[in-house]
């Protein structure tokens, strides 16, 4: 598809474009047309890979591999209600970022939408010569022949946790962690699912805020603190004229039928179909509000990648039974690849390009 085909425009969009130097969109629909609001349709031509084209999947998101034996999961595509999303051009965009590097900051599910990205970018061109490489928290995929750098960078809090005397603190106002970022071109930051966890798995031990340290305190205003020091961090940090900065919102789990008006179901598992209408039984997470209140607060773009509402109509997208932890870790909270992250590139790619 041409960009003549590119149908929807609003202000954050536009500035994006100017950014890049790159031609204005039609001024005709401008302002009309929210990406995020639409619905799922069957398309036979989807998915836009098979993840048997993608040899450097993790077992985490191959589900087919792991034997989930349906696949209309991966046959559906988002069409927002007032336009058409440009489908995924893997040359357009390897073109528009030659040079450049791109960096996804976050938990497993910014894991999930950097592996999507690495499949289709690979699928699409599978000559195109790739070098994979991690060093400490940062794994780096390179289209060599570009100089295009897609990259990991895992830090599921944004801000720091540091081993201290007394264990391991999570320091809501530092974030050291963001000299990896610094001079990066596009940056897609996420953190939510982690400042829930309690328990064994918990990576810290204090919490320190406002020079006090806790032991624990309400975790959606933890969230909430952490989030305004990475929003300063965003406006102390990046130049606008350089760098793109998106927030991947709050990805949604599917562990409560009640929400999708199926109380029987206990979790994903044995759901092969989304939700078909536009809006979700269940509304949205209260995280969401809260990022963006925060995000409301920044000076420079960020542009919120907002798939809360089109991933919480996809209960059919989950791993369940055919991720890492099989049948007895039963995963509703990533995606399986090919699936919904694929999505959510193709949006990103309709607001860059
Ligand atoms: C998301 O869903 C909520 C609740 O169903 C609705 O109020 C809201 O308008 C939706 N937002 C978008 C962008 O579709
Ligand atoms: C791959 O990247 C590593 C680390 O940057 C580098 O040392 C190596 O030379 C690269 N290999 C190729 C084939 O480009
Ligand atoms: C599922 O959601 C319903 C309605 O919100 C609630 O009553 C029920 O306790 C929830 N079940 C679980 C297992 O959390």
């Amino acid at each position: 598809m041409g960009s003549d085909d590119f149908r929807c425009s609003y202000s954050v969009a536009s500035s994006v474009l100017l950014l890049f130097g790159v031609a204005l969109l039609p001024q005709a629909n401008a302002g009309d047309c929210d990406l995020f609001s639409g619905r799922w349709v069957f398309d036979s031509s989807y998915p836009l890979y098979s993840s048997s084209e993608c040899p450097f999947i993790e077992r985490e998101f191959s589900c087919e591999k792991n034997g989930r034996p349906d696949l209309a999961y991966t046959k559906y595509r988002w069409q927002p209600l007032g336009c058409d999303l440009a489908r995924f051009d893997a040359l357009k965009f390897l073109e528009k970022f030659r040079g450049k590097s791109i960096m996804f900051v976050g938990d497993s599910l910014s894991r999930n939408q950097w592996q999507s990205l690495t499949c289709m970018l690979h699928s699409a061109m599978p000559g195109a010569n790739y070098n994979l490489t991690r060093v400490g928290d940062v794994s780096t995929f390179e289209f060599t022949d570009y100089g295009v750098k897609v990259m990991l960078d895992r830090n599921v809090y944004l801000v720091d946790v540091v081993r201290e005397d007394i264990g391991r603190v999570l320091k809501l106002d530092s974030i050291e962690g963001g000299k990896l970022w610094r001079g990066i071109d596009l940056l897609i930051f996420n953190t939510w699912h982690w400042w829930n966890r309690r328990g064994p798995t918990q990576p810290w031990d204090y919490i320190e805020v406002g020079g006090e340290i806790k032991k624990d305190m309400d975790r959606m205003l933890a969230f909430e603190i952490a989030l305004r020091t990475w929003a300063k961090w965003v406006d102390a940090n990046i130049d606008p004229r350089k760098s793109m900065v998106f927030f991947q919102g709050i990805s949604p789990s599917h562990y409560n039928g009640s929400s999708w008006n199926e109380p029987s179901a206990k979790s994903c598992v044995g759901q092969e179909q989304p939700l078909l209408g536009t809006t979700y039984p269940g509304g949205l997470p209260l995280a969401l509000d809260v990022l963006k209140k925060v995000l409301g607060t920044i000076r420079n773009p960020v542009t919120l990648l907002d798939i809360t509402n089109l991933s919480l109509l996809r209960k059919d997208g989950h791993p369940s039974r055919y991720g890492l932890g099989g049948p007895t870790g039963i995963d509703c909270s990533h995606w399986c690849l090919a699936g919904v992250p694929d999505t959510w590139n193709e949006i990103l790619y309709n607001l860059i390009l």
